[in-house]
């Protein structure tokens, strides 16, 4: 019976452009929604973008725009990132849309009428980077979510009495046990909870980048509150048509990075009880994909984009790749090489060679129509792989419920190695050269066998790999994919004497060039580490053979024409310049060193690994004062040891003669590990 089944990304800052941290969760939830369309039931897919807050104010005043300009370039990004990877969202919400602002406004109305929001004063601090309010104490304290350092905020604003909804939480947590997933995070949520809750401030006055409060427009509306609300604005709260939001809200499920747990576990059901609106059936949590060890973030500028992927092996590679390797849930690397790897392994070599081998073999040992299966040249074999492929079917289905997708992959694929060995052991070739009537009769079966267990292995595939799985689709001759009924999916329906269509390869190989093409494409790309959009985004899509990190020139034909230029004595070429790796740090320790005055021994983030430095500014800086700081660091200066302490790298400062040194540093925030060039 058809469900209906409502189903939301988290919606992204626009303080940067998408990479695939993003596509990951939009991807899994892609996945999700394209099955539940195939079981027939009524899905609806949410996705969009995040673009209020005093973050994204910053962000643009970097970028030298307006707010407005500068959300409307970035989200426009997004959009066309997702529809060039052919995802199949029913809507994308924007925060800064006039049916969102209303939904919001409406909300706020709602919850202050039931009685849960009063006026009061907030000092404290502030994460702008989470757009948090943390219990960190003092100017300068770190954030305890994310280490960064805290802004002090001292304002009039308007609170939300989130205290009165503690045991309410409590119980939900209990009673519903797959609220929240899984369950190490709902863990951790009943323990925050059963900690006490304290009155949120939900207003903020010293900026107006925001949605105005409800008859107070001094103040704007805190951004999470605003944010988690297009769950529900989308749909239509608040307007004069709720006919979306009647048939399809509560959500089933809302799928986000762990990171973001208390604000959709904590604060929205709050919110939604406060309102008296029903609350969403499940929230899941999945990790973090990490690069280098870290996790992929603009703001450490450890990002990867999914265009660069999908332009040298294509989307659905992507959306396999991310799928299979990760424990979805855990965190998971990611990496060129692993990525070529899986490709070749399972696609190129596996679903691929598997679909190409059979498809080719009944082209030609049967004119390209499927085979009929002899009632009398059966064997074990036969009915070992009829009964892998309905085993196959119901496991996928349990797995794919649990959103368990590596483990759905991974058992389809056992499928495919089961048809492999079971070709290679019946030699459908040499049946073929034996030309005797029982010969022929045992080929039909065995290519029949093969070529109805890669129908349903590509059905069980086509949430996740859609483009691949409709061209095999085409190739056996079944027509459109997506009109096919996944309830029905059994061994046995592989329609007899179906004629093929052109049997292409689906996953052509990848050599070890795809890798270093694609990490040529990363190194050229504009930083989006920066959070500052390029003047010329398409630069950043030019394969140009460009060395690593300088810029393409306006006219890259033009200058590859000319000579290579004389370099006059006494200056450097930019080769020369690019050769010092000059990174942002930010300072996690300081100390003193003893027996030398000047020297302090250091421990700076550069993003990607935390060094120890050793530095000459022990008289110009009390260590304490430096906690936090961003610092300029000569990332590839070779070790050296100062009173036994290794220094490994070089903090840069002004050297005045004969005065104190004094640390080179930004006016603007700057994401850690950025490269200066
Ligand atoms: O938090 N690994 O937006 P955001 C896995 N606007 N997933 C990742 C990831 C990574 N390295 N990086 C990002 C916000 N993601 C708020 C949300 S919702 C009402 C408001 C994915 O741009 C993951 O889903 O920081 C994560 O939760 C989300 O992007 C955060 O995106
Ligand atoms: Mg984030």
């Amino acid at each position: 019976m058809s469900k209906k089944f409502y189903i939301t990304t988290p919606i992204y800052y626009v303080n940067a452009r998408p990479h695939i941290g993003h596509a990951y969760t939009t991807i899994a939830c892609d996945t999700i929604a394209r099955r539940h369309r195939m079981l027939g039931n009524d899905t609806w897919f949410l996705t969009g973008t995040d673009e209020h807050g005093q973050k994204i104010e910053r962000a643009a005043q970097a970028a030298n725009k307006t707010p407005q300009q500068f959300t409307d370039e970035i989200s426009a990004e997004f959009r066309a990132l997702w529809e060039r990877m052919g995802l199949t969202h029913d809507d994308f919400i924007r925060t800064t849309s006039p049916r969102h602002q209303l939904g919001v406004q409406a909300l706020w109305r709602k919850i202050r009428d039931n009685g849960y929001i009063y006026k009061g004063t907030y000092t404290g601090q502030y994460c702008v980077s989470d757009e948090l309010y943390v219990d960190a104490v003092g100017p300068g304290a770190l954030c305890p979510d994310c280490g960064r350092p805290t802004e002090t905020v001292h304002e009039e604003n308007y609170y939300f009495k989130l205290s009165a909804f503690q045991d309410q939480l409590i119980r939900l947590y209990t009673e519903q046990p797959d609220f929240i997933r899984p369950e190490t995070r709902r863990n951790e949520v009943l323990s925050f909870v059963r900690g006490g809750l304290r009155d949120l401030s939900i207003s903020r006055s010293t900026f107006s980048w925001g949605i105005p409060v409800p008859d107070d427009p001094k103040h704007v509306i805190y951004v999470w509150l605003d944010a988690l609300a297009n769950y529900i604005t989308a749909l239509g709260y608040g307007s004069n048509d709720t006919s979306k939001f009647d048939k399809y809200w509560p959500a089933d499920v809302h799928m986000i990075g762990k990171e973001i747990v208390r604000f959709h576990c904590v604060y929205w059901p709050a919110f939604l009880l406060a309102a008296g609106l029903p609350l969403p059936t499940s929230i899941t949590a999945h990790g973090w994909l990490l690069f280098e060890e870290s996790k992929m973030s603009k703001s450490r500028g450890n990002i990867v984009r999914a265009e660069t992927i999908v332009e040298v092996l294509g989307a659905d590679a992507l959306r396999y790749f991310l799928l299979r390797e990760v424990v979805f849930g855990q965190d998971g690397s990611f990496s060129f090489d692993a990525l070529v790897q899986r490709y070749n392994s399972d696609l190129a070599n596996g679903l691929g060679n598997l679909a190409s081998r059979t498809l080719t073999m009944i082209t030609r040992y049967f004119k390209g129509e499927v085979p009929y299966p002899s009632q009398t040249a059966h064997t074990p074999a036969d009915a070992a792989i009829a009964d892998a492929a309905s085993k196959t079917i119901a496991d996928c289905g349990t797995l794919f419920d649990q959103y368990q997708f590596s483990r759905v992959l991974e058992t389809a694929w056992g499928l495919v190695s089961a048809v492999d060995k079971y070709i290679v052991e019946n030699e459908p070739w040499a049946l073929d050269e034996k030309k005797d009537e029982e010969s022929r009769a045992r080929l039909a079966t065995v290519l029949y066998t093969s070529a109805e267990a890669l129908r349903i292995v590509t059905a069980l595939a086509h949430p996740v790999m859609p483009d691949a799985t409709a061209k095999i689709w085409v190739q056996m001759g079944l027509g459109d994919i997506k009109k096919f009924d996944l309830t029905q999916l059994q061994w046995g329906q592989l329609p007899l004497g179906t004629k093929l269509g052109e049997v292409q390869a689906v996953f052509p190989r990848a050599d070890k060039s795809a890798v270093e093409r694609m990490q040529k494409m990363e190194e050229q790309k504009d930083s989006g580490a920066t959070g500052v959009p390029p003047e010329q985004p398409s630069e950043a899509r030019q394969p140009a053979a460009m060395p690593a990190g300088q810029t393409a020139p306006a006219k890259p034909e033009a200058s590859a024409a000319k000579p290579a230029a004389i370099i006059p004595e006494g200056k450097i070429s930019i080769d020369d310049f690019a050769k010092i790796e000059l990174r942002v740090g930010q300072v996690k320790t300081a100390e003193r060193v003893k027996g030398a005055d000047k020297l302090l021994r250091l421990e700076v983030d550069l993003g990607t690994e935390v060094r120890q430095l050793v530095a000459g500014i022990a008289e110009a800086y009390e260590p304490e004062a430096l906690i936090g700081r961003k610092v300029v660091v000569v990332v590839n200066l070779a070790p050296r040891k100062l009173r036994g302490l290794e220094s490994n790298g070089m903090i840069v400062a002004a050297s005045p003669e004969g005065g104190k040194p004094v640390l080179a540093s930004f006016l603007e925030d700057v994401p850690v590990g950025t490269r200066l060039k």
